[in-house]
């Protein structure tokens, strides 16, 4: 049993799992020989699913070349194209590349461009960065000052520089019309009055994911929120940084998920999908005119060792070829439709299955007891981890957090890889009954003793 196996290792929790012994495409197995199938793609990491051949080789050739070279003693070729490439599938004037090793990583790069831009151009005073409650945005102290998650970030409050916070635009928590671009309106105004609140000549720059992360369970923005946010940005010379760790890459269906409003930020983060769990990869890109003058006045002030290996490069580089040849793209956008009718097929068997979201294969559901009113399932329950757990005993793998900033409400993350078929949606979609169905058998007692 994992319980027994002794380990030096730790991590978040006392709590273990199997040891994995391989994976390949949507399916991995642990060393006891049980399939189980990435319905989370690890944390919407493994875009192109798992041991891919050509991504394997790509690797494996750049390998007998060289792993490492340093930045400052060479360039390298993969990292070159894989620069070109970004810049490629970026909005215009997004030229520049600069590459880390995930997530919070791109997120420090991208707030430290962001202010190294702001003193360069003689507006020392802008420094506070704006985001969301909630958002994630990383672990690091300074992607966590903008994180809008309180259990992660309340215990190192009085080691971080505050940083204000908008509401996300949770339209179907606030009883609001997605659809309406009134609701847009109305939560991208609330950056503004921040702005002014704060004095828009001390603002660096806002922080956003275009559709949203763990955090808020792939919120997609109202009508007319992403046009609005940019408007205003521009308007008080605050940077607009979009934060695409998790939607950038395809899983959307698009490369970035920003394109699905054609809307171009001035910098943009990408990373987990971005390597697609073959190598740690991230990276920042940003407009030409802001980097020039960075390295104007000096140079950017800012690296980390392993950024921009060839290895990494190479695997990132070949992770976008097979998105391209195979047509993943497009094949998220037709199987996320039809999971995402799938899961929304959910609301009429389960009351509890209160809202269905998300674009792609990133999807998520959000469990409660009252969906007229949204009330959050009482929170010792903890469903976000005990429905995990329950789909995990039935082989599955879905991701979850706590929906209303930490503390409660429970939805949870289904996004497979893209190219995931028709029939590991129905895979999933067994898989995801039989638990909910366990899950509903236990809270049966439960609802009776409160009656
Ligand atoms: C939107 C977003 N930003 C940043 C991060 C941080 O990435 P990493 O865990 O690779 O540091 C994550 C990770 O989940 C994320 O979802």
């Amino acid at each position: 049993m994992p319980g027994e196996r002794r380990s030096h290792l730790f991590y978040q929790t006392r709590r273990r799992r199997p040891l994995l012994d391989q994976a390949r495409g949507v399916y991995i197995w642990d060393v006891d020989g049980r399939r189980y199938l990435d319905g989370s793609s690890g944390a919407m990491v493994c875009n192109v699913g798992h041991s891919n051949p050509r991504v394997l080789d790509a690797m494996r050739r750049q390998m007998e070349k060289a792993t490492f070279g340093y930045r400052l003693h060479f360039e390298n070729e993969p990292a070159e194209r894989l620069a070109a490439k970004v810049a490629e599938l970026s909005p215009a004037g997004m030229d520049r590349v600069f590459f880390v090793s995930g997530g919070s990583e791109a997120v420090e790069s991208a707030i430290k461009l962001a202010r190294q831009y702001a003193l360069a151009i003689g507006e020392a005073q802008r420094w506070k960065v704006i985001s969301r409650f909630p958002s994630y945005h990383g672990s690091t102290l300074g992607a966590l000052a903008i994180t809008g998650y309180t259990p992660m970030t309340a215990p190192f409050d009085p080691m971080m520089r505050a940083m204000p916070k908008v509401p996300a635009p949770r339209a179907y928590l606030d009883g609001l019309d997605p659809e309406d671009a009134e609701t847009g309106r109305h939560y991208a105004d609330m950056l503004e009055a921040k702005i002014l609140e704060e004095g828009p000549e001390t603002v660096l720059a806002f922080m956003v994911e275009p559709i949203g992360g763990a955090s808020t369970g792939a919120l997609v923005p109202p009508a007319g929120y992403m046009a609005r946010i940019r408007e205003i940005c521009s308007r008080y010379g605050v940077l607009l940084i979009h934060d695409e760790v998790m939607s950038g890459g395809g899983r959307t269906g698009r490369f970035f998920a920003a394109e699905h409003w054609d809307v171009a930020p001035d910098i943009c983060v990408v990373s987990k999908g971005f390597a697609a769990g073959y190598a740690p990869l991230g990276a920042m890109a940003a407009q030409d005119r802001i980097v020039e003058p960075v390295l104007d006045a000096g140079g950017f002030i800012h690296g980390f060792t392993y950024a921009g290996n060839p290895l990494a490069c190479a695997a990132g580089l070949a992770v976008i070829e097979e998105i391209e040849a195979e047509g993943l793209m497009e094949n998220a956008s037709r199987i996320g439709g039809l999971l995402k009718a799938r899961l929304k097929g959910l609301m009429e068997r389960y009351p509890m299955v209160g809202d269905v979201r998300g674009e792609g294969l990133l999807l998520a559901f959000e469990l409660v007891s009252d969906r007229r009113t949204m009330r959050p399932l009482p929170s010792e329950l903890a469903a976000f981890d005990r429905l995990v757990e329950i789909a995990y005993d039935n082989r599955l793998i879905i991701y979850s957090r706590r929906t209303r900033g930490g503390y409660e409400g429970d939805h949870f993350l289904v996004c497979p890889p893209m190219i995931a078929t028709e029939d590991h949606v129905d895979e999933i979609m067994d898989a995801l009954v039989t638990s909910l169905n366990t899950f509903m058998a236990e809270l049966a007692p439960a609802a009776a003793l409160s009656a």
